[in-house]
Parts: C-alpha cells; sequence; structure tokens
C-alpha cells in the first residue's frame, strides 16, 4: 500500500451523535478509541432532537416500564423485537437519570423533580389515556444531551477526528478490521486500523425532498456496510413526522402538541378527533401524517392547498416562548409569523428511518436470519436496526435507544477487544476508497450531482413517502434504475483536496441512490400496511404472511430479499386503535 497515513486504535466509532459519543465513553477509559466524524461533533443530528426523552419516571403521574413497553410495541404496529424494546423501556429510567448527573439541565418540576410532558402514542394503562412520560430540556433536548455526552467525552480524553469523511469499512479474515477516511480538511486519505468498528451515522432523511434531517443526514454508515454485503433490514418502514415546517421540512417537536396544541384543517376543524378519538392529536405519527394525506387529498387543506396548521395560540405566549423557545424563534425567524398569535402551516416532515444496519441487544451487527454477528462490527442509533421502533417508532424513543444501545455496543465492544487481537490489515485496504474518489476526481461531468440529487429526493417523496401503491413504487424504482445510470457520468465541480465539499456531497448522493433502492424493493414487496409501510392497495396488516422482517441484500447490484421472524414475548399482535 502506497505510503497512506495509518492509525491504530483498539476502537473506531464513527459517528459523534448520541449513539457514538455514549459508545466512546463506555470505552475510552479502557481502551485506545477514536471517533470520527464527518462534521464537527456538537453540530450532530442528535442536536436536532427537540421535545423529550421517554421514561417512565412517574415523576407527575403514575407510569411503569411495562407501560412504555406496551406503547412502544403497539406503536411500532407490533413489528419490534420485544426484548429489545424491554430492554429499552427498562433501561431508559436510569438512562435519564445518568444524564441528569451528567448535568444535563432538564425542565424543573415545582418541587425539584424532572419534568414530563405527554407525546405521541404514549398512554397510562396500557392505552387508557395519554401520560407523561417525555423528560426534556424545553424545546432542545436532543442538542442538551450531545452538548452533556460530548463534554463527558472531553472530560475523559477521547480522541475525535472530526471532519473526516469515512468512506469504506475493511474486513479481513471475515472481521471488521477498521475503516478508510478522507480527511476533509486536506483531502488526504487515511487508514483507521482496528479491532471493532462502531457504526452510529445516524439516518437518510435527506433521500426526501422535505425533511427534518440535517444536510449531513445521507445514511453514510449503512449505505458503506450495505456495499460491504451486511443486509438492511425493515428499511421500507420509514417515518414522516405530522409537523415539519411548509415546505421548509424543519421540525416543530411533537413536544408542542404534547403541551395542547391542535392541528386544524382548511375548515377549522381539530380533525384528529375524527381519526383517533382518544389519543387525538398526541395519537402515532404514521396514523397522523396519514390522517393529514387524506385531509390534504380531501381538498381540506389550507385554502385547498397542500399544508394543513398547528394551531398554538390557546397555550399562551408564557408556555409557548418558555417551554417551546426554538421552534417559536424558527417560526418567527422563517416564516415571518409568530406563533403566539397566528396558527403555523405544517406538513409531514422525512424523520426517522426505522430500519438500517442489523444488530443483536448488543448493537453486534448480524449478517442473516439466524442472527449471526459479523465479528467486531458493531452498530447503535438510527442507522442501526435492533429492533425497537419496528414499523413506526414513537417520538422520544429515538434518544432512548442512541443512549441505551450506544451503551451496550460500548461494552460489548470491550469484551470483545479483551479476547481478541489485531486482525490482519489488508493490503488493498484503501483501494476501493481511492479508486472511488479518483472516478469522480476526473473525467468530465454530463450533468452537475446537484440535479441528480433533487431529481433522487423528488422521485422519492412523489412516489415512496407516506402513501404508496405498487405503481408509485414501481414507476419509483425505474427512476431510481435511471439516476443510478445519470450519477455514473456526473462529477464535482471542485476537482480540488482542500475543503471539497462538492465531492463530499457528490458521495452522499451515493448512498442514498443505494438505500433507496433497497427502500423501494423491500416495500414493494411487502404487500401489507403496517405502521409507517402503508400500501393503498394492501390496506391492511395482513400478520399470517408478513409479521416478520425484511433483510434487503446488495448482490453485486441486485437486491435480494430475505426474512426472518419478529421476536414476541409479552404483546401479541392486535388491531391498533387509538
Ligand atoms: O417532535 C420531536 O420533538 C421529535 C422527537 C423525536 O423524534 O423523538
Amino acid at each position: 500500500m502506497s505510503p497512506i497515513n495509518v492509525h491504530r486504535f483498539d476502537v473506531v466509532i464513527v459517528g459523534a451523535g448520541g449513539a457514538g459519543l455514549m459508545a466512546a465513553l463506555q470505552t475510552s477509559a479502557y481502551a485506545n478509541v477514536a471517533v470520527l466524524s464527518k462534521l464537527y461533533p456538537t453540530r450532530s443530528h442528535t442536536g436536532a432532537a427537540q421535545g423529550g426523552i421517554g421514561a417512565a419516571l412517574g415523576n407527575l403521574e403514575e407510569d411503569h416500564w411495562e407501560w412504555h413497553m406496551f406503547d412502544t410495541v403497539k406503536g411500532g404496529d407490533y413489528l419490534s423485537d420485544q426484548d429489545a424494546v424491554e430492554i429499552m423501556c427498562r433501561d431508559a429510567v436510569e438512562t435519564v437519570y445518568e444524564l441528569e448527573h451528567n448535568g444535563l439541565p432538564f425542565n424543573r418540576t415545582p418541587d425539584g423533580k424532572i419534568d414530563q410532558r405527554r407525546f405521541g402514542g404514549h398512554t397510562r394503562n396500557f392505552g387508557e389515556a395519554p401520560v407523561r412520560r417525555a423528560c426534556y430540556a424545553a424545546d432542545r433536548t436532543g442538542h442538551m444531551i450531545l452538548q452533556t455526552l460530548y463534554q463527558q467525552c472531553i472530560k475523559y480524553n477521547v480522541n475525535f477526528f472530526n471532519e473526516f469523511h469515512v468512506l469504506d469499512l475493511i474486513l479481513s479474515e471475515g472481521r471488521a478490521a477498521g475503516v478508510v477516511a478522507r480527511n476533509i480538511q486536506s483531502g488526504e486519505l487515511h487508514v483507521f486500523h482496528s479491532k471493532v468498528v462502531i457504526f452510529a451515522t445516524g439516518g437518510y432523511g435527506r433521500a426526501f425532498k422535505v425533511t427534518s434531517n440535517a444536510l449531513a443526514g445521507t445514511g453514510d454508515g449503512v449505505a458503506i456496510c450495505y456495499r460491504r454485503g451486511i443486509p438492511l433490514e425493515d428499511v421500507e418502514f420509514y417515518q414522516f413526522h405530522p409537523t415539519g415546517m411548509y415546505r421548509l421540512g424543519f421540525l416543530i417537536t411533537e413536544g408542542a402538541r404534547g403541551e395542547g396544541a391542535i392541528l386544524l384543517n382548511g375548515q377549522g376543524e381539530r380533525f384528529m378527533e375524527r381519526y383517533a378519538p382518544t389519543l387525538k392529536d398526541l395519537a402515532p405519527r404514521d396514523i397522523i401524517s396519514r390522517c393529514m394525506y387524506n385531509e390534504i387529498r380531501a381538498g381540506r387543506g389550507i385554502d385547498g392547498q397542500d399544508y394543513l396548521y398547528l394551531d398554538l395560540r390557546h397555550l399562551g405566549k408564557d408556555v409557548i416562548e418558555t417551554k417551546l423557545p426554538d421552534i417559536t424563534e424558527f417560526v418567527r425567524v422563517y416564516f415571518g409569523i409568530d406563533p403566539v398569535t397566528t396558527p403555523v402551516p405544517v406538513q409531514p416532515t422525512a424523520h426517522y428511518a426505522m430500519g438500517g444496519i442489523p444488530t443483536d441487544l448488543d448493537g453486534r451487527v448480524v449478517i442473516d436470519e439466524n442472527n449471526t454477528p459479523l465479528p467486531g462490527l458493531y452498530a447503535a442509533g438510527e442507522c442501526a436496526c435492533v429492533s425497537v421502533h419496528g414499523a413506526n417508532r414513537l417520538g422520544t424513543n429515538s434518544l432512548v435507544d442512541i443512549i441505551v444501545f450506544g451503551r451496550r455496543a460500548g461494552k460489548d465492544a470491550l469484551r470483545f477487544i479483551r479476547a481478541n487481537d489485531l486482525p490482519p490489515l489488508p493490503a488493498d485496504a484503501a483501494d476501493r476508497a481511492r479508486a472511488e474518489i479518483d472516478h469522480f476526481l476526473s473525467g468530465e461531468s454530463a450533468e452537475p450531482p446537484a440535479t441528480v440529487r433533487e431529481d433522487l429526493r423528488e422521485t422519492m417523496m412523489d412516489l415512496a413517502s407516506v402513501i404508496r401503491n405498487a405503481d408509485t413504487l414501481t414507476q419509483c424504482r425505474s427512476r431510481l434504475e435511471q439516476l443510478r445510470e445519470r450519477f455514473k457520468r456526473v462529477r464535482p465541480n471542485d476537482r480540488g483536496q482542500t475543503f471539497n465539499t462538492d465531492l463530499l456531497e457528490t458521495l452522499e448522493i451515493g448512498y442514498l441512490i443505494d438505500i433507496s433502492e433497497a427502500l423501494v424493493v423491500s416495500a414493494l414487496a411487502r404487500t401489507e400496511s403496517r405502521g409507517a409501510h402503508y400500501r393503498e392497495d394492501f390496506p391492511e396488516r395482513n400478520d399470517s404472511e408478513w409479521l416478520k422482517h425484511t433483510l434487503a441484500y446488495n448482490q453485486d447490484g441486485k437486491i435480494e430479499l430475505r426474512y426472518k421472524p419478529v421476536r414476541i414475548t409479552r404483546f401479541e399482535p392486535k388491531a391498533r386503535s387509538y
């Protein structure tokens, strides 16, 4: 191998959001750990999670982790692996206290306990009525988690490689052996040779035109694993959050509805009362987003257009400005209106991937129907599918997931590095990444990468979002094939080495195309409706045929689908009503 920068670590963590930082905190006191991030860590997308982290503390009213577990399983339309959900909901309670002890500034009740608010799908006593379960720091909960964990990482001297873009996973003798990354500042390739690799790279909401996801949410880790033969689990399940700012997609937290805000249609009707008489505006996201599409399709959008209103006015200025300060600011700045006096135009926005890199309960990446682990490879957070969220995630559970399973992945990684030596580094470790870079930095460009990206995002939004059918998905698949062909002929305008973000964005488009294809092929095959995957040609859930997880494999460019069973421990599937 030509003289490339080679680093050796016990553990390499890719991604510096909540899951990555949590894994780093578990390992760094006992091992030589590197965290690689294509961003500065505190800009990670965890910071965009607004309204809360769910835990049955019972600070304001009775609550139990079993109720949290039931809500999560039912919210996920019974596709969740229930052993994983049990771990998450039990551990959520100590997790929140651990964050508090690490300095997270939660909102407080008058007697000094952590305050809790309502959130979609969270109920007391197995579905009776909404419960206050979301622990929150105004509408900046994710931001505060990120800052708290980052400060802890600095305290424990974690090695950060900021603005390093990971391009490839190194495999050696059937094990993970490190990653190849590009230093964005200099353009140099670096090999990180390690015993363990933990992917914590987040989701891929940028595949859709209207999204709450940050620019960096391009599924890098998911696509890198997929290209290396690891299947993608349940990627057909993609969540749309009901309240994105119209056209912009920025999140208006569900915490607003937790505080009492309501959705209105063009007739001024609180339409969720018709669809979900018990939980109303606090029904799970899959249901509300679908109802919003129904209202809009029925011509009951605002002025007959493709948006609805989120009305906060009755909450009053004090609650709006103190409990929801960030979204108040966003609405004032980006829409030029004041939520204190004016309803806010909203539409469903691409928000969260329930599917991803399959893992077991300890974050170990598994590669088949028998859950065979790939030694040394771990994943946690949104890029992973453990699978706690099933077919539809409940709000606040992403933050629980990153902390609980980031920690478990870190702990198991320690066990692994103690029992194993460094695998050999293949001589050609960096070749594939170098070839990809060389391809994009040479030759003529048939069109700018951005036109392919925008066509991709429009295609996915129009044909594979909240409501799907065989026609839209088939059209989507063939447009993706065309986009893949066009993508082969694009080149970034900037051919330089230093801070070549044009190249970075081009590579990201490739990741999004790969994942979108797997999503659409998995969605076309699943001839039922479940959670966020709604097929208007198959509107019912079909447990006898489809109570199973999809595994999509990339077989030399062709997608092969296999399936594995769902683990059901406590709650047998029932019809969902809210
Ligand atoms: O609405 C929100 O604050 C989003 C939270 C989440 O996705 O968990």
